[in-house]
């Protein structure tokens, strides 16, 4: 059987401050920013920053919402960690800049046969650099952060879950992943050509209390993954139903892509997406990605009340194509 999804596309969290969540982002993990825009669903103005690799390829996406009114509640059926890839043998390097950063770091640390150090947003958000030789993306570089070391898009994120089993089926049967190895209390999946953008990892832990599945200020909300057109989201919709897993959404307009979401057993929400036309630069060009706050049209009669309720923010110039 063919799935229709074949990777990675955005990960979703909420952050706490908005300042703080650009700096560490720009700063901390080095990735350009992408796009300021809103949440698109419910009636309070939230900014949903967008921040990505050089060529904001899907499965480099990470999106947040600065969420500080509320916070999340850390716990299973959420993801654990988002892993990003980082060149083989620049741990060192990465330990030094989050040191010289002060963000708080784990020492190096093995999954899988591969390194990795955990690292912790101001949120409390986790995530990781792991090395990995063969990701060829083309990380952003920012005046600390090279080429050579640079942050090449997601390896993949780690899913807490207290049970293993109904969440495998989900990735298995519904997804198209596939087993590829237990490494103590971690359960690898991999779809296609497996490795980087391409892993879902699930960590057992039996005796952990449930996360919340609200917005949450230091929890991610989702997980996406990538579908070339409308038809792949309509078609992984028809594989959910068929399957029982009748809480398919309909497909929604999320404005700079096409989004259709589902729970999975273990708790975590998985949205299925896709390109629409334009995509990011629907709104600004390549060169201006980032720079300035944009709205849906939906909200365009809104905008001087939205942008008054909003924590302004400064993005390092740095952080977008115009430095180039
Ligand atoms: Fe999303």
């Amino acid at each position: 059987m063919n799935y229709p999804l074949t990777g990675y596309h955005h990960i979703t969290a909420c952050a706490g401050g908005a300042q703080e969540d650009v700096d560490f982002f720009t700063g901390a993990v080095g990735l350009r920013m992408a796009k300021q825009t809103v949440l698109m669903d419910g009636s309070i103005p939230i900014y949903h920053l967008y921040y990505s690799n050089a060529n904001l390829e899907p499965g480099s996406v990470m999106t947040t919402f600065p969420y500080s009114r509320k916070p999340g509640r850390r716990g299973s059926g959420q993801v654990y960690a988002t892993a990003f890839t980082v060149p083989k043998g620049t741990l060192e390097f990465w330990r030094d800049h989050f040191t010289r950063r002060k963000v708080e770091r784990s020492p190096a640390q093995e999954r899988f046969g591969q390194h990795f150090i955990r690292f912790q947003h101001p949120s409390g958000l986790a995530f990781e650099v792991l090395e990995d030789k063969d990701d060829a993306r083309q990380g952003w570089t920012t005046p600390e952060i090279g080429r050579e070391e640079a942050v090449r898009g997601f390896h993949g994120a780690v899913l807490s879950v207290r049970e293993v089993a109904e969440t495998e089926r989900f990735f298995t049967e519904a997804l198209g992943f596939r087993k590829t190895g237990v490494d103590g209390p971690y359960h690898r999946f991999e779809t296609g050509s497996g490795g980087a953008n391409k892993t879902i990892t699930l960590l057992h832990e039996p005796d952990r209390p449930a996360g919340s599945w609200t917005f949450g200020a230091g929890t991610v909300h989702h997980i996406a993954l990538w579908g070339a057109d409308d038809d792949a989201l309509a078609q992984q919709k028809a594989i959910y139903e068929e399957l029982g897993y009748t809480d398919a959404s309909e497909i929604k307009d999320r404005f700079y892509f096409h989004s259709m979401y589902c729970r999975c057993p273990g708790g975590i929400l998985v949205e299925s997406c896709c390109n629409v036309p334009g995509g990011f630069e629907k709104d600004e060009t390549r060169d201006q990605l980032g720079t300035n706050l944009h709205l849906p049209p939906w909200f365009a009669d809104r905008k001087a009340e939205i942008m008054a309720s909003l924590e302004p923010i400064r993005v390092p110039e740095t952080a977008t194509a115009s430095k180039l």
